[in-house]
């Protein structure tokens, strides 16, 4: 492979001089801090939030490291994995001049990045049956490409993409490789952080938002050797994950026997929920699913969609979605939300 991670970062990012927060450049025994201009004499709440949280999110580093087998210089922790996507194409895209690729249908925000960053986006679309098409992505990649996004299990699709598949463009692609596994932990398919020290140029995404039931504290995860995350930690804000989010993870990890509870429960739920709408005439096909939604190929997806949201319940409508005409995209709710669901759609049948 003809990969040069110096090659193919942003001449204004290798020159950087990145921010030096206070609370970074201080490591010792002080007791009293008036080097950050924060208030002193505390919150207007029952819990002071009057300081800067920590820059490094060293605690969760080190939580995440023993769970992943991995040092806490492989890890950056982000405000969601958004924010991982966006510093991507910070730190690795000339806006005008470079370009990415992804493999539709796949998650919105990379193209949405994409387009805030001003670089170009082609596509590889996947085949028919939702698998990564190899010949397109070889073709369609240049010298300018910098990054290529692989989401597995796939969002709005939830299937995973073949192992193998997947490291054969690894392997071949001169730029980085995104593998985005925010649906992982309702997988049975096996991560593939333990590859990040055989493969210069991979990325893996996670989330905290989805399997640890912690989308609104907004952390998320980037995972890939020591000189990426150097960069992804030379251009991020330097405060960029809350006090409150970084407390509120580190009591995650305590109760993580919970999380592991609900992704069981969400992994039967899925079943049980493919298997009922399965039954319906206005379902046509129900994609198999490694992740914590169903896609479900209806008869009339508007139609659907809109009967739906006058008996109260949201679904997201991936109708006009590149091979989902006719889709909706049903995340697996608990046992009494998905009973109200398939009730809804009873009576449309
Ligand atoms: C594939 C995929 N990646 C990333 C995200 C964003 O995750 P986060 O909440 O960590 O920003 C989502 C959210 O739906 C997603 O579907």
């Amino acid at each position: 492979m003809n990969f040069d991670l110096q090659k193919i970062v942003r001449e204004n990012v290798k020159n950087l001089m990145p921010y030096s927060s206070a609370r970074k450049e201080y490591s010792g025994t002080a007791q009293i801090f008036l080097d950050a201009n924060e208030n002193s004499f505390g919150s207007p709440l029952a819990q002071n939030y009057n300081r800067y949280p920590d820059p490094s999110q060293t605690e969760i580093k080190k939580k995440v490291a023993q769970l992943h087998n991995l040092k806490p210089c492989e890890i950056f922790v982000g405000n969601g994995s958004d924010e991982a996507i966006d510093l991507l194409f910070r730190i690795f895209c000339r806006p005008e001049i470079d370009n990415v690729l992804i493999c539709p249908p796949t998650y919105g925000m990379y193209e949405v990045s994409a387009e805030i960053n001003d670089a170009k986006v082609k596509r590889a679309s996947l085949t028919n049956d939702f698998e990564l098409d190899f010949d397109a992505i070889q073709n369609e990649f240049d010298e300018k490409t910098k990054l290529l996004f692989i989401c597995s299990p796939n969002n709005p699709t939830g299937n995973s993409f073949d192992r193998e598949e997947i490291l054969r463009i690894v392997e071949i692609f001169g730029g980085i490789v995104i593998i985005d596994e925010a649906y992982i932990h309702f997988s049975c398919e096996q991560s593939f952080v333990s590859e990040i020290n055989n493969f210069p140029n991979l990325v893996i995404l996670q989330t905290f938002s989805k399997a640890w039931g912690l989308a609104g504290l907004r952390v998320g995860l980037a995972l890939a050797n020591e000189e990426i995350i150097a960069l992804f930690n030379k251009v991020k804000p330097p405060y960029n994950v809350s006090e409150i989010a970084q407390q509120a993870i580190l009591q995650a990890f305590e109760n993580k026997s919970q999380a592991e509870k609900s992704i069981t429960e969400i992994i039967s739920e899925r079943e049980r929920l493919i298997e009922k709408l399965e039954n319906f005439s206005c379902v046509k096909k129900v994609y198999p699913s490694d992740a914590n939604f169903v896609l479900v190929k209806t008869t009339d997806a508007e139609k659907i969609y809109k009967f739906l949201l006058a008996e109260k319940i949201v679904v997201r409508n991936r109708n006009n979605v590149e091979l989902c005409t006719g889709c909706l995209r049903i995340t697996v709710g608990t046992y009494e939300e998905n009973e109200n669901l398939l009730e809804a759609i009873s009576k449309l049948t």
